[in-house]
């Protein structure tokens, strides 16, 4: 692409990209921008969180981030490139070192320690975001998509909103056989999913304002004759104290944390510590747009965060 070429994409971004439009491409899963990217604190880590990225970044800075990840990359992203003794290639963040072992941090976000002494050849390398995502775009959607990005964090739609929303979930795809939905009682919740195989969750993730959208979750519950959808979120309470959770967009969802129900405008009360939040959704095919929101009954001194990594 020349400059000029460029000069006139940026002008397209500015002037016609539709950050709606482009947000839905941000999340196809081809791209993989929700597995290595979080915004409002969900998505994976491998590379920066996003949800300010508007403010200040201008739209060329942001169209090369795509077009040409290693142009400039971030220092706390820099990583090195192993050879080791049996001729595997191992690319990553460096997160620790000795003179014993290297520590990186591949682009599954996944950690591979290597031994020093294995080091055959070591150098520095390229981002681990992936050189020629655009090429899985049209011009048009590439214009979307940026635009999208830079509106990311500005006051509006697309703004860092600080209602503690479980924008992150994991929704059972591989539904344990026998299983009956009416007779669970809420101790069971615990021991029936805690034991499940990660293949049996499929990830579910919110849009920037915290709502899930309809096509967000699995077709299979889309379709009246499944039944019940259960989905699956993560809060660390830090403070104890009591807690609600509200859900808006299914009015018949069943919430359980610890093993006790959470009644639509009641609280139950938590110590500090991690805890999945179920979430029972009887007909999800009537789901158009589902928001959950961990709320705190007035007085209550609970401290809580939603976790959304990967
Ligand atoms: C395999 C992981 C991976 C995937 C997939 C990926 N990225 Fe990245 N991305 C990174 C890493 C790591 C960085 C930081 C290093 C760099 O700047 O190249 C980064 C940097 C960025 C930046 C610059 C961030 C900053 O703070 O300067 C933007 C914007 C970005 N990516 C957008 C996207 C979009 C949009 C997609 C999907 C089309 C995507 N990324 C897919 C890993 C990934």
């Amino acid at each position: 692409m020349t400059a000029q070429q460029r000069q006139e994409l940026v002008r397209r971004i500015d002037s016609q990209g539709d950050p709606h439009r482009g947000q839905l491409i941000y999340r196809r899963q081809e791209l993989n921008c929700i597995q290595c990217h979080a915004v409002s604190g969900a998505g994976g880590n491998v590379g920066p969180d996003l949800s300010g990225i508007g403010v200040n970044s201008p739209t060329e800075y942001l169209l090369d981030s795509i077009l040409l990840p290693s142009a400039t990359i971030k220092e706390a992203y820099l990583t090195r490139q192993v050879l080791t003794g049996d001729g595997v290639v191992v690319r990553g963040v460096q997160i620790d070192r000795d003179d014993q072992r290297l520590i990186l941090r591949d682009e599954n976000g996944r950690e591979v320690v290597i031994p020093i002494d294995d080091i055959e050849q070591e150098s520095e390398g390229k981002s681990l975001m992936p050189e020629g995502l655009h090429q899985l775009l049209t011009q048009a959607e590439l214009v979307d998509l940026v635009a999208f990005l830079g509106a990311l964090g500005k006051p509006g739609e697309f703004a860092v909103h600080s209602r503690p929303t479980i924008n992150r979930w994991d929704a059972l795809v591989e539904i344990p056989s026998g299983i009956r939905w009416g007779e669970l009682t809420d101790p069971q919740f615990a021991g029936q999913f805690e034991s499940l195989p990660d293949a049996a969750w499929q990830g579910v993730y919110s849009l920037v304002d915290g709502s899930i959208p309809a096509d967000a979750i699995p077709a299979q519950f889309r379709e009246r004759s499944v039944g019940p959808a259960l989905l699956r979120g993560q809060i660390e309470v830090v403070v104890a104290g009591p807690i609600g959770v509200r859900v808006d967009g299914a009015s018949d969802a069943r919430v359980v944390i610890d093993g006790r129900r959470v009644e639509p405008d009641g609280a139950i009360e938590l110590k500090p510590g991690r805890y999945p939040v179920y979430l029972l959704i009887s007909d999800p095919a009537d789901v158009q747009s589902l928001t959950t929101e961990v709320t705190k009954p007035s007085g209550s001194p609970a401290q809580v965060t939603v976790l959304g990594g990967k």
